[in-house]
């Protein structure tokens, strides 16, 4: 029997080892006992590939499926309010570019955050990955980038978030909540090695910027040769447009990468 997604918890799941076109879910069950169920959410994953030797499947999923403990998580949350309560700020002059003009000119937080829950799955899995230098394209207001932060610190390691954007000023302040080490730089992802001194490793990177097939594919391949053994890349919006799911079907077939799924359709995961 289906219960509603908030009393749900993954039971099992069911994979093919088949061919491409057939789909590979996960599926729920009731959770036992009362509504208070730590588990709030339920993800779909979908691998496409399973062949690394950090990330299984059944790791991944208990993963995405944690409950974070970490104390700063409610900081996050007061702080994600805040920035709703924003007015809206200018958006960076290379969208009106790429829009020709027409689009809209200013943004707000609560518009382009990363929601809730996967905020969560960020959090969790860049700190299963003991993530020590992690890097962000597109901080937007710092929200994603807070749990990138929250991460970074408790595995005592730092993010380097970029932002072209004026606001990287209020991502700055919002990072600087949780993690003081951090950093939000006001500069393009795609030069984001001149900032690290030549012998960094990235152990995670978070893809959020343009979701077009170019910015995406640009970013992966900036940051090839800078990754460490261990790293992970995740992808946001990889169903956003043809764009984006053209790209993100051009990054599964990077064969380099032993484990490539997806979440909810949503976050689009690489790892070694
Ligand atoms: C979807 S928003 C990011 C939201 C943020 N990751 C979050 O979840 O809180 C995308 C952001 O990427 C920024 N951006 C776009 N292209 C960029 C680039 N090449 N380098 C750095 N930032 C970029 C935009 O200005 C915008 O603020």
């Amino acid at each position: 029997m289906w219960a509603p997604f908030w009393r749900l918890r993954p039971s099992k799941f069911c994979l093919n080892s088949g061919g491409r076109s057939k789909k590979r879910r996960l599926y729920f069950k009731r959770a036992g006992g009362g509504m208070n169920k730590s588990v709030d959410a339920k993800f779909d994953v979908f691998f496409n590939r399973c062949r690394s030797e950090r990330w299984s499947r059944s790791k991944f999923i208990d993963a995405i499926h944690g409950s974070p403990k970490n104390p700063l998580l409610p900081e996050i949350s007061r702080r994600r309010s805040e920035l709703n309560d924003m007015p809206a700020q200018n958006l960076h002059s290379s969208y009106q570019a790429k829009s020709g003009g027409g689009g809209p000119k200013s943004v707000r937080s609560k518009i382009i955050s990363l929601p809730p829950s996967y905020g969560k799955v960020l959090y969790l899995l860049a700190s299963m990955s003991k993530a020590h230098l992690l890097v962000e394209a597109g901080s937007g207001f710092g929200v994603s980038s807070m749990y990138l932060a929250a991460a970074a610190r408790s595995c005592g390691g730092i993010l380097f978030s970029f932002e072209i954007a004026q606001y990287a000023d209020i991502a700055r302040d919002s990072v600087s909540l949780i993690c003081p080490k951090s950093r939000v730089i006001n500069a393009d992802f795609n030069y984001f090695n001149s900032h690290l001194s030549a012998d960094s490793n990235v152990d995670f990177a978070f893809i959020d910027a343009k979701h077009d097939a170019d910015s995406i594919l640009r970013g992966h391949k900036n940051l090839k040769g800078w990754l460490s053994s261990k790293a992970m890349i995740v992808v946001d919006d990889i169903s956003y447009s043809e764009s984006s799911k053209y790209a993100w079907r051009k990054l599964v077939r990077d064969e380099e990468f032993g484990f490539a799924a997806s979440v909810n359709g949503r976050l689009g995961v690489l790892a070694y």
